[in-house]
């Protein structure tokens, strides 16, 4: 048995956290060579495939919980795929990825598309299907419980206007600018409060709520449901509150639910239901935006080529958040 954790109570070794950071590196900086060239899946599957080598030269049994989808349709990073140069002695970690948040973002030159990992021990993340998840996030500082989906969205933010002392009207919503949200929208607008339309990337979205510089208050309406995983272990990590409820257009998607074990299809999942225990977030820009700055590549005066990297890694236990500027050169 390897020195693992089927179990909440593990902690991960916190060697791994700057190893974990050298992967989301890799992805970000193979991405980014892909970045306004137009082609989305020439990006992610640049990333993809530069995420899958690094996670190979750590000493990990790594096994993939959120990745690429299934083993039939990714050559790569495949729910169930095991990877990790120390099968044998572990430690087990479970992982979720997005090697690509923002593919369209990276093809267009858009900005705030990352590459994102969490990490976590055996069974510690929920195993989302691909289908769209309904979510609500705030920052840390509020009484526990002070938004949920359990509520109108009116009553969401009159409750944290409330707790944050001002009035609806100054609150900063986020939400993804999609038909979908139209109402959200339109009822929101009507209690003036201000909405910050984002056109890709909700981890990015629900992580700034966390960040007082970026003067969004809130995250509200539904995106992919293995992003919702990855921001809500971020939140583990940096604090804030996030609530999850799996979104159903047809069958098919209630049958990927529960080809993902999910047996209670209208849960709203709480935070630690959605990454429990001891975690590892880690985050690097591919192009910049609110959080981190981009893959930046320039000559530096001795001849060599230096390519940097702006990532933030998390980990829950601690709360430890390091914001990481890596230069790397070539002759
Ligand atoms: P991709 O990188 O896979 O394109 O995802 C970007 C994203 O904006 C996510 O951040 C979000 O959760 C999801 O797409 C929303 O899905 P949709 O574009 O179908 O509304």
């Amino acid at each position: 048995m390897n020195a693992v954790a089927e179990s909440a109570e593990y902690t991960i070794d916190r060697a791994l956290v700057l190893e974990f950071v050298r992967v989301t590196e890799a992805a970000a900086i193979a991405a980014s060579r892909q970045i306004g060239r137009g082609d989305e899946n020439a990006a992610d599957a640049a990333a993809v495939e530069a995420m899958r080598s690094a996670l190979d030269e750590m000493s990990i049994h790594g096994r993939v919980v959120i990745g690429e989808g299934e083993r039939d349709n990714a050559p790569m990073l495949y729910l169930g795929e095991e990877v990790g140069c120390a099968r044998e002695a572990g430690p087990d970690i479970d992982i979720a990825v997005d090697p690509l948040e923002g593919t369209t973002l990276t093809a267009k030159g858009g900005s705030n598309a990352l590459s994102v990992l969490a990490a976590a021990g055996r069974d510690c993340l929920l195993n989302a299907p691909d289908i769209y998840m309904e979510k609500i996030a705030v920052g840390p500082g509020y009484p526990a419980g002070i938004v949920g989906l359990g509520r109108e969205p009116e009553d969401n933010v009159r409750a944290l206007a409330e707790a944050k002392g001002v009035k609806p009207s100054e609150l900063m919503i986020c939400v993804l600018d999609r038909p979908r949200h139209g109402d959200l929208v339109s009822r929101l607008r009507a209690l003036g409060c201000g909405i910050h339309l984002i056109s890709d990337g909700d981890i990015a979205g629900v992580i700034a709520t966390t960040q007082p510089d970026t003067g969004i208050d809130m995250y509200m309406g539904s995106g992919g449901a293995p992003e919702g995983v990855l921001a809500a272990a971020a939140l583990r990590c940096i604090g804030g509150q996030f609530e999850g409820r799996l979104i159903y257009r047809n069958e098919d998607d209630r049958r990927k639910a529960r080809s993902c074990e999910i047996e209670d299809l209208d849960r709203i999942y709480k935070i630690d239901e959605l990454a429990r225990g001891d975690c590892i977030f880690t985050a690097t820009g591919v192009t910049s935006g609110s959080m981190l700055g981009g893959v930046s590549r320039r000559r530096s005066p001795d001849g060599s080529n230096v390519v940097t990297t702006h990532s933030v890694v998390m980990r829950a236990s601690t709360r430890t958040v390091r914001w990481i500027r890596s230069d790397y050169r070539h002759s």
